[in-house]
């Protein structure tokens, strides 16, 4: 398949979320078979697969959510991508935070409208993207990258979205430890995200750059990481007890009375931890680490009691009968008495007696 020019390159468009599409805009086409192929609209192109021809000009016009036949009479759905399809289906450098895991780092460190936000690495521009949406105008992404090609693959995936690269975005190649002392003031800062292997490495000049009250939220892959990465934030007595979270997705398939979790989910990605820099000369609380006395009451405890729990208890005479039963079963099965098989020196109904006393204390 391919999206033939025969049109000079139209300006790439500003993003759009709704009304009719535009010549210069990204839209999605999903064929007959669910197959997904992005164009970008210009005016006289026209996308050609085996099965016909879309001219652009009969999509140019039209409202997002169209259905259009191509020359064939074939029908493809045009949709405009969300930044969810943009990401996912976009070029990568490297590995990208999933939508899942980037929705709640937008939560967990409160990205605002108007926030300072510094983000590293970069790699693929995926989370760029998403504070980039969530901080508006009017705030700022620093996003830092220590190798250069990675920078250039975000770079043009930041720009390719957003139809040029916005002004309240920079890339600084260099690895953060040192790029953020020298490009930040200390105390400047309102939320750090950190996504890389070592974020431990940058723990100290991210408590250096973040106001008072400010968030750092890192993203790693392992347990090993995620403990070294807690240990750290809280070595430094300089932030809140770290949160460490994940978060899993399960889609469901609903189709008439079939209605079960898919087959088929995202096991894992990562972790996140999170936490808020306490102001200068704070210190934290002694946090209670062991559980006392006081973290489990004793109607706590009544509460996990089979009684409590709703389990019948059982009265010393069925309990007679069980234990006969099985007596039963084992001695038809061994040719000889359980107690004789097993040796033991009771017998059933003395056991089962001192059983019913266990379960009536
Ligand atoms: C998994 S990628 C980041 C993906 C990105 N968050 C996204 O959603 O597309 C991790 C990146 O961190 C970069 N990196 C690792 N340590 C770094 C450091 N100390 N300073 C700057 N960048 C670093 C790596 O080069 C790599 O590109």
């Amino acid at each position: 398949m391919t999206d033939t020019t025969t049109a000079p390159a139209a300006q790439p468009a500003q993003p759009q979320f709704s009304g009719p599409f535009r010549a210069g805009e990204r839209v999605q086409l999903t064929g007959p078979k669910g197959k997904l192929n992005s164009v970008t609209l210009q005016a006289g192109s026209s996308f050609h697969t085996h099965r016909g021809v879309i001219d652009h000009d009969g999509i140019i016009g039209l409202p997002d959510g169209s259905v259009i036949a191509n020359s064939v009479g074939v029908e493809y759905l045009v949709l405009r991508p969300l930044l969810i399809d943009f990401v996912m289906s976009m070029p990568r450098g490297a590995a990208i935070i999933y939508p899942k895991d980037a929705a709640q780092i937008l939560a967990q460190a409160d990205i605002f409208p108007g926030a300072s936000v510094v983000e590293a690495g970069v790699g693929s521009g995926a989370l760029s993207l998403w504070l980039l949406r969530a901080i508006g105008p009017t705030g700022f992404l620093s996003s830092f990258e220590r190798r250069d090609e990675f920078a250039d693959v975000a770079r043009a995936n930041v720009t390719a979205f957003n139809g040029g690269t916005p002004d309240n975005w920079s890339i600084t190649v260099g690895d953060l430890t040192d790029a953020l002392p020298e490009t930040h003031e200390p105390q400047s800062v309102d939320r750090v995200v950190l996504d890389m292997l070592a974020p431990w490495e940058c723990i100290e000049p991210v408590a250096e750059a973040l106001k008072p009250g400010g968030v750092v939220i890192c993203y790693v892959a392992t347990v090993t990481q995620l403990s070294r990465v807690v240990e750290m934030i809280r070595s430094t007595g300089l932030f809140t007890n770290p949160q460490p979270a994940e978060t899993m997705i399960r889609t469901w398939h609903v189709e008439g009375l079939a209605v079960r979790p898919d087959h088929r989910m995202i096991g894992h990605t990562g972790f996140l931890v999170s936490a808020r820099r306490l102001a200068p000369g704070a210190e934290l609380p002694e946090l209670k680490r062991r559980a006392s006395k006081s973290d489990f009451l004793d109607e706590d405890v009544e509460a996990w009691t089979p009684g409590a729990l709703g389990e019948r208890g059982i009265s010393p005479k069925s309990l007679r009968k069980r234990v006969r039963d099985a007596n039963a079963t084992a001695t038809a099965r061994l040719g000889t008495s359980a107690e004789e098989a097993t040796g033991a020196d009771q017998t059933g109904d003395d056991l089962a007696e001192d059983l019913a006393d266990d379960v009536d204390a």
